[in-house]
């Protein structure tokens, strides 16, 4: 959920892990911190991002510092519980979650917490063992093997400024290696400035770095291989260039980022050839059932590919929230189920989780996933899809979640001509595809106009998002890209179950944003509900490939391009008015209140 950002070397660390803090300040940005380690140790805190930091209170030639960007879990967001976090001879940065920690506290029997934090326990604990041994790689695997939870560490000791440690259980870190010099992280935006060499840290592994080696171990200190990764150079995404904030950015990267994802899959012949998952055609022709698991907008964009990929391959297709199925009991055919788990970070705790449950119960896995070399990534068993999106600083997700679908859109079209289906149907989704970028540049044009109209619908705290099929798949985007960006509460609901109960709230203070689809039978389906909400005194906004209904009170009229992709061209004004409508409330767009971009705990 945090950031972590630590330095390793022959240069002042100081700067180098300050300005990789910047770059994760999207992963949690309750309060901040670094220590530097010189000839003494240097502890700098504040509540809020790193612009509140006071770094003359640090040593600017030290070579070593660690920091952190937090998430709180546990304690408000406070200086006190801000992270470093010393205890003893012990200075730490933690993300995630120490279960155990009361446990722990009462055993150790630490009485001079300062923090109402986990980590705080996690540095008395490692200092317990510490002051026993004075040998910080034994003690940190003493304490490790104790810990319930998930973390990812970097931590120093008081008396040696030539030693750093890091680990992992459940939550990221990366090791970016340069020359005499190592940068570790919790994501790599922060290091991509300085290298593109890195080592993935896997779970319950743990390293020790000098200014001139590494050396991994596992937790009984067993020496572990070291395998050097090159990761994609897009820095460029990391800057906001012309635009105010990230969100706008990457609203409008999307037919760059929809070109990306399709680049070399999609032709104009009308073949999409996908070489990531390894399935072979017997896989897919044995197929009975899919699964599609991730969380939030991911989980959305499965709702997404439910719809199309029920449709094209006959096959039952469910989506699970992650959150859920980790805990779940269900009854899975492995020799015939395939799941899919869709993530942007490759990072979120509870895919994760789902992940590795899938595996137990013996599942084919495969991912989609945006950021390469994640653990989803690494973990799927049969390969997947990266969507090549660059890198996304918003913690509201819009360009990855449109790559989402239109990964799920190419891996249906692949599928069905695996399964030997008419070949019309993957030739109908690719030249939808090719042309879609172009109609997102399009759609974007609108900006102006919904920004006029979100003028007119500022006023509305409640509102309910309406649709059916792949609509009411982005109306559940919509909803939460709603709540989270422009703080309104938006329900989202399939069109038709509105008079089931939901239709008790509509009155004239309640927004009811329908989506008509193009679809003429449904679109008059369609048009019975805002019949119904009009006869309640509610006031509509529809969205749709025609012009306005008289009776409704507002409207946008899109274009169409065809039943598998119209509803991204929805899903691009939604995100449109959400933007315009938290710049009419002042909100902070890329880091709205209580958000993290990558949600690392459970
Ligand atoms: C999206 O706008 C949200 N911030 C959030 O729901 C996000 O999609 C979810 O946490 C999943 O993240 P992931 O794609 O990195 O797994
Ligand atoms: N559990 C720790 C805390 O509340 C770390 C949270 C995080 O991952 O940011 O400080």
């Amino acid at each position: 959920m945090c950031g972590i950002m630590a330095y390793i070397g022959d240069k002042p660390a100081k700067n180098i892990v300050y300005n990789g803090l910047k770059r994760l300040e999207y992963r949690g940005y309750d309060s901040v911190g670094i220590a530097t380690l010189g000839e003494t140790l240097k502890v700098v805190k504040a509540v809020g991002d790193t612009s509140k930091l006071n770094l003359n209170l640090i040593d600017s030639r030290a070579k070593l510092a660690i920091g952190h960007t937090r998430w709180a879990t546990h304690g408000e967001p406070s200086k006190n519980n801000a992270h470093p976090h010393t205890y003893g001879s012990i200075t730490l940065v933690h993300n995630g979650i120490i279960e155990n920690y009361e446990t722990i506290k009462k055993t150790i029997k630490a009485t001079d917490l300062k923090s109402q934090t986990d980590s705080e326990v996690l540095a008395a604990l490692i200092d317990y063992y510490y002051q026993k041994s004075q040998d910080i790689l034994e003690a940190t695997r003493q304490a490790l093997s104790e810990v319930k939870g998930t973390f990812g560490i970097a931590l120093i000791t008081k008396d040696n400024p030539e030693i750093l440690i890091v680990a992992r259980r459940g939550s990221p870190i990366l090791i970016g290696i340069g020359n005499n010099q190592y940068f570790i992280a919790s994501d790599q935006s922060a290091i991509l400035d300085h290298t593109n060499q890195v080592i993935y840290l896997e779970d319950d592994q743990l390293a020790e770095i000098k200014p001139s080696s590494i050396d991994i171990y596992d937790l009984k200190l067993s020496v572990q291989d070291i395998d050097i990764k090159t990761l994609d150079n897009d820095s460029k995404n990391l800057d906001l260039g012309d635009y105010q904030n990230f969100l706008e950015k990457e609203i409008y990267e999307q037919p760059e980022a929809l070109n990306n994802v399709m680049r070399g899959r999609v032709s104009s012949d009308g073949s999409i050839v996908l070489g990531g998952p390894n399935l072979t055609q017997a896989d897919i022709l044995n197929l009975k059932q899919i699964l599609i698991i991730g969380c939030g907008s991911a989980y959305y964009a499965g709702y997404y590919g439910k719809y199309v990929l029920e449709k094209i391959l006959n096959i039952p297709v469910s989506v699970e929230h992650a959150s859920e199925f980790r805990y779940r009991y269900g009854a899975f055919n492995k020799e015939n189920c395939l799941a899919i788990f869709i993530s942007q970070s490759g990072e979120t705790a509870d895919t994760i989780a789902s992940l590795r449950e899938a595996k137990r119960r013996g599942l084919k896995t495969i991912g989609i996933v945006n950021s390469v070399g994640s653990t989803i990534a690494r973990e799927v068993t049969h390969g997947g899809i990266y969507l090549h999106a660059g890198n996304e600083s918003s913690v509201a997700s819009t360009k990855a979640y449109s790559s989402m679908v239109v990964a799920l859109l190419m891996l249906g079209g692949f599928m069905s001509y695996k399964q030997g289906k008419d070949s019309a149907i993957c030739q109908n989704i690719a030249s939808e595809l090719l042309k879609l970028p172009n109609e997102i540049y399009l759609s974007l044009q609108l900006h102006s106009k919904i920004t006029k109209l979100s003028k007119q619908i500022t006023k509305f705290n409640d509102c309910f998002y309406l649709g059916r099929g792949v609509l009411y798949a982005v109306a559940q985007e919509g909803a939460l890209k709603l709540s989270e960006v422009a703080q309104v509460h938006a329900q989202a609901l399939p069109i038709g179950e509105i008079k089931h109960g939901p239709i008790a709230l509509v009155d004239n203070n309640l927004l009811s944003v329908i989506l008509l689809p193009e679809d003429n039978l449904l679109y008059n389906k369609g048009l019975s509900t805002l019949e119904e909400v009009k006869a309640r005194n509610g006031q509509v906004l529809t969205i749709s490939t025609r012009p306005k209904e008289p009776l409704s009170d507002f409207h946008l009229q899109l274009s169409h391009l065809g039943e598998f992709s119209d509803g991204l061209i929805y899903n691009v004004s939604l995100q449109l008015l959400t933007l315009e409508l938290a710049k009419n409330k002042r909100l902070n767009i890329d880091r709205p209140r209580n958000l993290a971009k990558s949600v690392t705990v459970e």
